[in-house]
């Protein structure tokens, strides 16, 4: 496993493991122990959460695996965001949400912070993502919740997620302490934040953009659209070329092979799958080879 530096005495494994499907993998707390146990031996250390997934459920699952063993704890970096209302959270005692929306005030930030803490039975967050850019949102708010996070010990790194570079540097401008992150939606069927700026950008700040849904959610494998089809035929080709595995492998490496230092979060249950990625970072395409998935998702050659 690669280990990657994020900020002074923080490293993410080179693959990440998130917990969005945690509810769908149906693991008792003994099996998820397990599970996250053999993670951690193949050496993926980094856990990515949000306070929305599994409908408000999932952190406190995953809390009940660290209250039985906290000595896991300290053996990895734990993510989390905040910043989504579902509709009829209750945001109050007397009041649920009418509508699905953003709120960055400081008051919910720190809320939130506090309930992913007390539910995974933590003190500190390694890393803190606003989960998606508002148009509402009070820059000078943000940092001020930040401020008052870091200066409680109670998260340690900030970030953000699904911002485009105009979000992205609009909130840096007000911000006291670095965004060590943009977690983005990339993967071979899903280019866009390549062409976009968003992972220039990254480049740029010189910092390591970390991707959800690297699989497409697992439609590389499923999809029978066209593109999918001629991607998964170029895959094969590839496969056999570099002597990998199998296709998954491939779609990793045209990963890793970005110059962006790209962190993929893995949304598997199963070892076996989530080993996949770590496998794949043996490999780097060539250029052609690079191409070559470019052009069968496309459907048509670079200008
Ligand atoms: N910031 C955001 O807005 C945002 C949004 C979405 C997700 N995320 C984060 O990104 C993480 C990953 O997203 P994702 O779950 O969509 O990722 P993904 O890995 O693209 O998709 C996961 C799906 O693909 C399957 N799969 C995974 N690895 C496979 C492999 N090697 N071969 C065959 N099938 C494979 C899984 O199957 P099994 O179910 O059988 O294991 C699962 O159904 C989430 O858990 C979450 O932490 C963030």
């Amino acid at each position: 496993m690669e280990y990657v530096k994020m900020a002074d005495d923080l490293e993410y494994s080179r693959v990440v493991l998130g917990f969005w499907r945690l509810m769908d993998w149906g693991l008792s707390t003994d099996e998820l122990i397990k599970y996250l146990e053999e993670c951690m031996d193949i050496g993926i250390t980094t856990m990515d959460h949000a306070d929305i997934y599994g409908n408000y459920m999932v952190e406190e699952r995953f809390g009940e695996a660290l209250k039985k063993r906290p000595d896991l704890r300290n053996k990895m970096q734990i993510i989390s965001k905040c910043g989504i209302v579902y509709k009829d959270y209750p945001v109050t005692e007397t009041h649920k949400a009418r509508v699905k929306y953003y709120d960055y005030s400081k008051k919910h930030i720190k809320g939130q912070v506090e309930k992913s803490l007390q539910y995974m039975g933590i003190d500190t967050l390694d890393t803190l993502l606003l989960h998606r850019p508002s148009p509402f949102m009070d820059c000078g708010e943000i940092a001020a919740a930040f401020d008052e996070l870091k200066a409680e010990g109670k998260v340690r790194t900030f970030g953000v997620s699904n911002f485009l570079p105009d979000e992205f540097r609009l909130l840096k401008s007000y911000l006291n302490t670095p965004l060590i992150t943009n977690q983005v939606e990339l993967s071979p069927l899903r280019m866009g934040n390549m062409e976009n700026g968003v992972i220039n950008l990254c480049m740029e700040e010189r910092i390591h953009p970390m991707l959800w849904s690297p699989l497409a959610g697992g439609r590389i494998f499923t999809g029978d659209g066209e593109e999918e089809v001629r991607l998964r035929e170029t895959l094969e080709i590839i496969r056999e070329e570099i002597g990998a595995e199998d296709i998954d492998e491939v779609a990793f490496a045209w990963l890793f092979s970005h110059p962006a230092g790209l962190i993929p979060i893995t949304g598997s249950g199963e070892i076996g799958l989530a080993s996949r990625p770590i496998k794949a970072l043996d490999y780097r395409l060539t250029p052609e080879q690079w191409y070559m998935v470019w052009t069968a998702v496309k459907g048509h050659k670079v200008p």
